[in-house]
């Protein structure tokens, strides 16, 4: 069978991410400076930029009001999803810690977008536990601790609307998986979710390989 696919170099890949909207975003590149001055090592953590562009895009695509995140850290994918989200749109997110979003909270000030985003600190499970009753989603981006994923999952599919969207993040885990000799605990929970998703009849999955993996999932 022909293969259907490229295998990317580093200038192919780099050549795809400079060809997108909103590349060399002023805001977004101080923001991606200033993490990896001041988290230094952490700052592996940020998405990509290529993967802020998708999740803005996407988040206008199917005119998202309602959104929730997993994961802020210093906030690059928030101003990514709120930037995309429709007029009078709002996003949750959910982070433990404060020192990170205090540069997040400080960006989405600069970027004029405090007034749609509420954030929420703490435990990520809890917070999704005790959320508001009559709380739905068109969007959420999942990207905190990668053991907890499907109980992320699982406590926010009921609250998406129909064809509301759920994204993964690092869901080859650095290109891990795949590979029979992956056995590190977080690798094989991302495994036995990817294999769970790809199952799951309550929504439809597509695993894309781009930057660390992101699983796009529709709710049925
Ligand atoms: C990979 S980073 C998120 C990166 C972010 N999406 C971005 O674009 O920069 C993961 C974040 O999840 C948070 N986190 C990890 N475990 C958590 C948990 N159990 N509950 C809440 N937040 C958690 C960390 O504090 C960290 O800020």
């Amino acid at each position: 069978m022909n293969r259907k696919y490229l295998i990317l170099n580093e200038t192919l890949y780099a050549y795809a991410c400079r060809n997108r909207s909103h590349a060399g975003d002023p805001l977004l590149a101080e923001l991606q400076e200033e993490t990896l001055r001041v988290t230094e090592e952490f700052s592996r953590m940020q998405i990509s930029p290529e993967q802020g562009s998708f999740l803005r895009l996407l988040a206008a695509a199917i005119g998202a009001k309602s959104a929730i995140e997993v994961g802020t850290f210093t906030g690059y994918s928030s101003i990514c999803i709120a930037r995309g989200l429709a007029e009078g749109g709002r996003l949750l997110c959910l982070d433990s810690s404060a020192e990170w979003t205090d540069i997040a909270r400080r960006y989405w000030n600069k970027a004029g977008i405090q007034d749609r985003i509420e954030l929420r600190l703490g435990p990520a499970i809890p917070a999704l536990e005790q959320l508001e009753e009559d709380l739905v989603f068109d969007l959420a981006f999942i990207d905190a601790e990668k053991t907890e994923y499907d109980a992320y999952f699982e406590r926010i599919l009921p609250r998406m609307r129909t064809n509301g969207l759920i994204l993964f993040d690092n869901m080859l885990w650095g290109g891990r998986l795949g590979n029979p000799a992956c056995d590190d605990e977080t690798g094989m929970a991302i495994h036995a979710l990817n294999q769970k998703l790809a199952q799951d009849p309550r929504i439809e999955a597509v695993l894309l390989p781009f930057a660390d993996g992101i699983q796009l999932c529709r709710k049925r």
